[in-house]
């Protein structure tokens, strides 16, 4: 008993270190579409966020969007503006705002939110027939948006 309890706390612990901070997907604090404060608490690496736009199993934004940093990526579309410069036209809340939900700052686009877990139609759980739960993750982490946010802001003209 006492060594369950142990193992238990030393569980929680561990729990609790590895989501130090992070603001849940349904906890974010939009204002007008920007997110002031880091969604993880920690600050954001621009070589993962690179890695991660042009990631086809990841972010995949080059799907939508031209990188003239990202040229040793094959095949960009065009849905979207060119990012080039993005870090010039949008300071760092708007930018955390437009990759944690797009929708807020523009309404009815076609871009994904990468940091939402609930408000929209979705399929069940892995086509059981039940409603998707909790295990229906957003499409980021909370530090992957962070490290999104911050190659963006090395995009300059
Ligand atoms: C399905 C297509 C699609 C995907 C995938 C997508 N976007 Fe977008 N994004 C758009 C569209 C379309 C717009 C233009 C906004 C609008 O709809 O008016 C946009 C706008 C933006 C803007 C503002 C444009 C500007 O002025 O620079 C940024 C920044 C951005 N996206 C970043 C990202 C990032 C980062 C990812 C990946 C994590 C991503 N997008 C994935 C379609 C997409």
């Amino acid at each position: 008993m006492k060594i369950l309890g142990t193992a238990a706390v030393i569980a929680g612990m561990l729990t609790s270190a590895a989501l130090a901070e992070a603001v849940a997907p349904t906890a974010v604090k939009y204002d007008e579409g920007t997110v002031a404060m880091s969604l993880s608490g920690k600050a954001g690496d621009p070589v993962e966020g690179r890695d991660i736009v042009g990631n086809k199993k990841k972010g995949n934004c080059v799907a939508c969007h031209q990188v003239t940093d990202l040229s040793d990526v094959p095949f960009h579309g065009e849905i979207g503006p060119a990012l080039d410069g993005a870090g010039d036209r949008w300071n760092e809340a708007e930018l955390r705002g437009i990759v944690a939900n797009a929708k807020l700052m523009f309404e009815d686009t076609m871009m994904p939110a990468f940091y939402k877990t609930e408000g929209f139609i979705r399929p069940g759980k892995a086509y059981t027939g039940k409603a998707a739960d909790e295990t229906f993750g957003p499409v980021l982490t909370a530090q992957q948006i962070e490290d999104v946010v911050a190659y963006l802001k090395t995009l300059k003209e």
